[in-house]
């Protein structure tokens, strides 16, 4: 059983059913839980609509708002319900404790209770105790384990099956034998550790791509300042295997359900054990400026911005995904209007637009095309690099603009062959063209 239909349950849920195991995903959500029996996903994510349909279909993949039904036959539950940052920055818990209550009351024999969702370390600790606050029947057993995610929206069924490694947190080895049965089709390397390790891995290992982007981002900007460039400098760096070539590419910055949730999750954690982060308070405190060096380089190019029109490609968080959570494109749209009022804004992304209108406020015309969105603009701020994105043939479609300025907040367009001839380009940490 998993709770939750999010990325983290769904993904998860649908795989263990195209592995050959029974699963009854649920969630409270009632509309949500009829329109995935009829297939229809309540998010984008390539791949995951046909390994539903094919499991819903074959009858491994079941889908109930009922959490009393669906617990009777489980013996391995997985909680994977949303854990959304409060304004403060800590970790909400409201919704692992909704159904750690829930599990208590309704748990009438043995079973393995895993924590998947990214939860603050001790967390194990917490929904054990509140099951056994609401347990009517003292004398059932039940042991908790943590199973950390580790997949990337927009490829994420890939991911699962594809993994580096599966950490498995559990206090007893019978535990442990089992969930690693679950997991054993995957052929992934597993590692069976202790449950508040297994918490911890997940915070760190976000944190540290996380830190491995503001690293580079911060080197993009002294390239900028001394002319090198930061492409040849990533790929001289991460060609040393200790350093490694991934998440290395500089840019407007990170964004997403989390990164920028998980880092000052991590430091919230360090407080509570009465320590601090300031290395991961600088990540943060980077990352969140980022966005700026894109406006200095529109500003580079327009030292007055009154009545400019300008196109911004791409608004979700990162290609392939709708998801605009802590997307970098919110606060850009929001501090450009703060720098000139009076700037028309056209913005365009493949899928995120209607996502987007929820959470980009302001003067904004939302476009269903490039080539709508670039027509009579005065600079293309380029935010997430969708393939759509990247091979669009801007040359070709030059007189559309009425100035041929490209911002490229994700160094991502191929400057080979003349492809931006007669523009002027700038990127982050590279020379000005
Ligand atoms: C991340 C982790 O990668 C995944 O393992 C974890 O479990 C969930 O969080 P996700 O947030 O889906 O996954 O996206 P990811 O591909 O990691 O990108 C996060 C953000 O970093 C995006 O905004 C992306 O554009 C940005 N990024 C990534 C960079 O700016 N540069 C890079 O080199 C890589």
């Amino acid at each position: 059983m998993v709770v939750g239909t999010g990325y983290v349950g769904l993904t998860s849920g649908s795989s263990f059913a195209e592995l050959g195991h029974n699963v009854v995903c649920v969630d409270i959500d009632e509309r949500k839980i009829n329109q995935l029996r009829q297939g229809i996903m309540p998010f984008y994510e390539p791949g995951l609509q046909d390994i539903v349909v094919r499991n819903v279909k074959e009858r491994r993949l079941f889908f109930t708002t009922s959490l009393s039904e669906a617990i009777k036959s489980a013996s391995v539950i997985f909680i994977a319900v949303g854990t959304p940052s409060l304004p403060n920055g800590s970790v909400d818990l409201s919704y692992v404790e909704q159904v750690a209550i829930q599990i208590g009351k309704n748990l009438i024999d043995y079973k393995i209770i895993v924590n998947k969702s990214t939860v603050p370390v001790g967390t194990a600790d917490l929904v054990e105790r509140i099951i056994k606050e609401n347990m009517t029947d003292k004398k059932v057993s039940f042991d908790m384990a943590s199973v950390p995610e580790f997949l990337r929206e927009g490829s994420a069924v890939k991911d699962i099956f594809n993994g580096d490694r599966i950490v498995i947190g559990a206090n007893n080895l019978e535990v442990a034998d089992i969930l690693m049965k679950l997991h054993e089709k995957l052929n992934i390397p597993i590692q069976i550790t202790d449950i508040r390790s297994a918490e911890l891995i997940k915070y760190a290992a976000n944190s540290f791509l996380a830190m491995k982007i503001s690293f580079i981002n911060e080197i993009a900007n002294i390239a900028d300042g001394v002319g090198a460039d930061v492409i040849e400098v990533a790929k001289g760096i991460g060609s040393d295997k200790r350093i490694g070539n991934q998440f290395l590419n500089a840019g407007i910055g990170f964004g997403g359900a989390c990164f920028p949730k998980d880092v000052k999750g991590l430091i919230e954690i360090a407080q509570k054990s009465g320590r601090t982060l300031p290395l991961l308070e600088e990540v943060i405190r980077i990352n969140d400026n980022q966005y700026r060096s894109v406006i200095n380089k529109l500003l580079s190019v327009y030292p007055d911005l009154t009545g400019k029109v300008i196109t911004i490609l791409g608004l979700a968080f990162k290609p392939n995904t709708d998801d605009m959570r802590d997307a970098v494109s919110i606060s850009l749209v929001r501090s450009l209007f703060e720098v000139d009022p009076s700037l028309k804004i056209n913005v365009y992304d493949p899928i995120a637009l209607e996502a987007a209108k929820q959470v980009i406020k302001g003067n904004v015309e939302y476009c269903n095309s490039i080539e709508e969105a670039i027509s009579n603009s005065d600079a293309i701020l380029i935010v997430t690099e969708w393939d759509e994105i990247v091979e669009f043939d801007y040359k070709k479609n030059i007189n559309l603009l009425n100035n041929p300025v490209i911002i490229d907040g994700r160094n991502c367009l191929d400057l080979s062959g003349g492809r931006i001839d007669g523009f002027i380009y700038r990127s982050i940490g590279r020379k000005p063209i």
